[in-house]
C-alpha cells in the first residue's frame, strides 16, 4: 500500500505519564494508564510521493513547528523501512482545535499508523505502539483500544489494552476553558519538573504505584476506587509542577473550581471524578445518566465556555 488513512482517538491520562528516564524516544520513568476518547479524533492520510521532501499539512495549516516534529517522526519510519521514502501527510482533528484541546496522543498515533501502512511496514500492535511513543509518550497508549497501560521497564516501552472501553461505566465531560497565556508543552513541562521540582522523585514513585493499583481497580470493577485514585493522581502530577522553579501551573481558577464542583457533586450523591492533563481543561468522569447535571455544573463555572461529552473509544483504525 502506498497510501493509508488512520483514525486515532486522544488518550486521556488516568494514571499520568509525567517524567522520562534518560535516553531518546520518550522512555517513561514509570507506567501510566489512559483511556481513548471518542469525541477527540484525529484523521490522518499518509501517501508515499515522488520527490525529495515531505509535504505536511496539519489541520489545513502549514505550522512550521508541528510540521518539523512530524517530519522528524517520519525519519523514524524511513529508518524502519530502510528506504528514503517521502510522504504527503494530511491530518485533521475532528474537534475544535481552536479550543486548545489538540492532543499529541491522537496526532502521533494516527501519524504512526498511517505512515507505517503507507510504507508497507507490517508492524504488530506492540511495535506500532512503541513507534507512536517516539512521537509522544501518550500516543503509545492511543494505539490499543479502551483502557490502555504503558509498560515502562523494557527497552522499547509500548502500551497494551487492559480493559475494553465499557470497563469504566462513565462518560467524560470535558470543560473547555477560555485559555490564558500560551501553554507550556508537556514535553517542556516534564523536563522542567525533572530538573527543578523537589517533588519529582516522590511523584515518580507515586506514579509507578498508581499505574499498577489502577489496573487492579479497573479489572476488579471498583469504579469508585478507580475514580478516587485518578483524581488524586492528577492533583499529585500538577503538584509536581507547582513545586518547580519557576512554578509550572497549568490550572486556571476554572480548573480548580471544576475539582471543587466534583467534590460537591459527590457530596450530593453524583459520583463524578476530576482529572486534568497538562493544560487548563478539567475533565469530569461520571455515570452517563448524570451528563445533564454535570454539564450544567461545569457551564456555571466562570471561565469554562463549553462542554464536550465523550464516551470511551477503541484503538487506532486504518483504512486504505
Ligand atoms: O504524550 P505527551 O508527551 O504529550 O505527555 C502527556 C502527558 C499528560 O497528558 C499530562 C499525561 C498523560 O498521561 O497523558
Amino acid at each position: 500500500m502506498s497510501r493509508a488513512t488512520a483514525i486515532a482517538y486522544a488518550n486521556l491520562g488516568l494514571a499520568k505519564y509525567w517524567g522520562k528516564r534518560p535516553g531518546a524516544g520518550n522512555l517513561p520513568a514509570a507506567g501510566s494508564v489512559g483511556v481513548n476518547l471518542k469525541a477527540l479524533r484525529t484523521i490522518t492520510t499518509a501517501s508515499v510521493i515522488d520527490g525529495d521532501r515531505d509535504e505536511i499539512r496539519l489541520d489545513g495549516e502549514n505550522s512550521p513547528k508541528a510540521a518539523a516534529r512530524a517530519g522528524a517522526f517520519l525519519d523514524l519510519v524511513r529508518e524502519l523501512a530502510g528506504k528514503p521514502l517521502h510522504f504527503r501527510i494530511e491530518s485533521r482533528n475532528d474537534f475544535p482545535t481552536a479550543a486548545g484541546l489538540a492532543s499529541s496522543s491522537s496526532g502521533f498515533a494516527a501519524l504512526a499508523a498511517a505512515a507505517a501502512h503507507a510504507a508497507d511496514l507490517r508492524l504488530d500492535e506492540r511495535a506500532l505502539s512503541a513507534l507512536a511513543r517516539k512521537g509522544s509518550g501518550s500516543a503509545a497508549r492511543a494505539i490499543p483500544g479502551g483502557v490502555t497501560r504503558l509498560i515502562p521497564d523494557v527497552d522499547e516501552p509500548y502500551a497494551v489494552s487492559i480493559a475494553p472501553p465499557e470497563a469504566l461505566p462513565w462518560v467524560w465531560s470535558i470543560g473547555v476553558a477560555k485559555t490564558g497565556p500560551k501553554d507550556i508543552s508537556s514535553r517542556d513541562g516534564m523536563a522542567a519538573c525533572a530538573e527543578t521540582s523537589s517533588f519529582h522523585d516522590a511523584w515518580i514513585r507515586r506514579a509507578r504505584e498508581d499505574a499498577e493499583t489502577l489496573e487492579r481497580l479497573v479489572l476488579s470493577g471498583d469504579v469508585d476506587g478507580a475514580g478516587a485514585l485518578i483524581e488524586a493522581n492528577a492533583l499529585a502530577m500538577h503538584a509536581d509542577g507547582f513545586a518547580a522553579r519557576p512554578p509550572l501551573v497549568y490550572f486556571l481558577p476554572a480548573t480548580l473550581a471544576a475539582w471543587r464542583a466534583a467534590v460537591e457533586l459527590r457530596r450530593q450523591g453524583v459520583m463524578a471524578w476530576f482529572t486534568c492533563d497538562a493544560g487548563p481543561h478539567p475533565v469530569l468522569m461520571h455515570p452517563p445518566q448524570h451528563a445533564a447535571r454535570v454539564r450544567e455544573t461545569l457551564l456555571a463555572i466562570p471561565g469554562l465556555e463549553r462542554v464536550i461529552v465523550s464516551a470511551a473509544a477503541g484503538g487506532v483504525e486504518v483504512t486504505g
